[in-house]
């Protein structure tokens, strides 16, 4: 089977968050049931710069107004269709937001361009290579089977995956006319929504299944709170619906061969971490004593419950803990975090900005990793956690209520359990969870039995790019 996936960020290329985590690792886990995966992406200057010899595929005069080619390359493992359109995608600044912080104002133009290409090649414009389904991720590429409905060739089926609900697209009636989509598109049952134009919506309603990355994001979005806006669209669509949980690449993701990692280890040798955890001190400024290192990564929003971890920093050192904390978002929490950080020196340390390599250290060497996020489609820290020894502290919501087993006592008793979960997220929920960990960590036993048990959990893919695998032929039987 052929399949095309578009997807605005796609990791090792760009990454900004966990969408650019699975659109690059499901395309390999899915190689060896037999689906043959290429990935459509905007040609941003860091990927433009990393890329070597692609070939020109595709060239087009006029996407909505620009030109641009499709170059074809394979990277690390994936074959990559690149949209290389300079006029949309050669800026300074991340693939949403300018240098300042700012949405692009023609992020529609942007996106809509992408997804135009992708129903492009859907509809066999690429000389010799015609897929047999499209995979599209979020509203950044759910415009594809918008496009693709509306497209004179016979449709092919497609899957559009929700990463995060939160984010969708909403533009004012005003750009319709740039989309260059028939007029009768301009429609409840297609791009319109309350009398402007929603891309998220219309993939929703032209994608002929819906996932989403886990069970409980898929019975929660389906509800007023989780499924903003969407819940009625989702719900008249409920017979589509999936939730597949996300994996996580095992082969990136492995504390004994990671090359970031300076001390390797596995579950019988958890000892060794303890010489990441004084290089995470020395680099966070911490104390290197016996008090446990809660580590955090994460983008500052509320979304991931960041302004909880603000309000409860002084209390967490009070109680005993250290924090370690690396990300960044909203100026507002990174102002009170790194206050926070001064106030308790070689207790709370922060480095804001985005680093990947001390993201895979910090899982190898930090005791715990807190996620106290309000909504969580999967997650995907959590998972690093599970696999690094590191173990997660995690709100009961979507993926981390799927992914981590709470250590009640029940748990604990049939050696099951591989963190903790708590709720609501409130500081005193918070408060609670950290209370619990700290107790088991006062047990070294019990806390490595812990570690071990996240250890040995089945994160891979291979469950779900079974699943998904299966989702695909149900739509193209045939898989020519
Ligand atoms: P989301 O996509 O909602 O941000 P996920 O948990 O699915 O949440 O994925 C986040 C991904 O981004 C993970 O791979 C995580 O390790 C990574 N990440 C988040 N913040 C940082 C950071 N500051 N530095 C490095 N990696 C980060
Ligand atoms: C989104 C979600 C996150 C999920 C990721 C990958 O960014 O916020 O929960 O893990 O997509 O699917």
């Amino acid at each position: 089977m052929k399949v095309l996936s578009v997807s605005s960020e796609v990791f090792p290329l760009i990454k900004t968050g966990g969408l650019a985590d699975v659109a690059g690792a499901l395309p390999i886990a899915l190689k060896r049931f037999g689906v043959e995966t290429k990935t459509l992406m905007p040609g941003y200057p860091a990927v433009m710069k990393a890329i070597r010899n692609p070939i020109v595929r595709l060239q087009f005069d006029d996407l909505l107004g620009e030109p641009a080619t499709v170059l074809e390359v394979e990277h690390e493992g994936i074959d990559i269709l690149v949209l290389n359109a300079p006029a949309y995608y050669d800026r300074t600044g991340g693939p949403y937001l300018d240098a300042t912080g700012r949405d692009y104002p023609d992020n529609w133009r942007r996106f809509a361009a992408l997804s135009l290409a992708g129903a492009e090649i859907a509809a066999g414009l690429m000389p010799d290579w015609r897929p047999d389904l499209v995979h599209t991720h979020d509203w950044q590429s759910a415009m594809t089977s918008v496009y693709m409905r509306y497209n004179p060739t016979p449709e092919l089926p497609s899957v559009l995956t929700i990463h995060n609900i939160a984010f969708q697209g909403q533009f004012g009636a005003d750009i319709f006319p740039g989309l260059r989509l028939p007029p009768h598109a301009f429609a409840t049952e297609s791009i319109e929504y309350y009398g402007n134009l929603g891309f998220l919506k219309g993939g929703l309603q032209t994608a002929h299944a819906i996932t989403t990355v886990s069970p409980s994001y898929a019975g929660e979005i389906l509800t007023p709170e989780f499924g903003m806006g969407l819940q009625g669209v989702i719900a008249s669509r409920i017979d589509s619906l999936h939730g597949i949980v996300n994996g996580i690449d095992t082969d990136v993701w492995n504390p004994s061969t990671d090359p970031v990692v300076h001390t390797h280890y596995n579950g019988t040798t958890l000892k060794s971490r303890v010489e990441n955890r004084t290089s995470i001190a020395e680099f966070f400024g911490l104390h290197n004593d016996n008090a446990p290192i809660f580590c955090i990564i994460s983008r500052l929003t509320w979304q991931k419950g960041m302004d909880v971890i603000a309000a409860t920093a002084d209390e967490i050192v009070d109680m005993g803990g250290k924090l370690a904390i690396l990300g960044s978002g909203d100026a507002a929490i990174e102002g009170s975090l790194l206050a926070a950080a001064a106030r308790h020196p070689g207790r709370i340390g922060v480095s804001i900005g985005y680093n990947e390599p001390m993201s895979h250290l910090m899982q190898a060497g930090c005791d715990a990793i807190i996620i106290p996020s309000r909504f969580e489609p999967c997650g995907l820290t959590q998972l690093y956690g599970l696999r690094y020894g590191c173990v997660p502290i995690v709100a009961r919501t979507g993926g981390l209520n799927d992914t981590v087993i709470d250590a009640n006592h029940a748990a604990l008793a049939a050696k099951v359990a591989t963190g903790i979960q708590f709720s609501p997220v409130t500081a005193s929920g918070l408060l609670q969870a950290i209370r619990r960990a700290l107790h088991l960590y006062a047990d070294q036993k019990v806390w490595t039995q812990l570690q071990k048990q996240g250890m040995k959990s089945d994160v891979s893919w291979e469950k779900s790019a079974e699943r998904y695998a299966a989702l695909y032929s149900s739509l193209a039987p045939k898989g020519k």
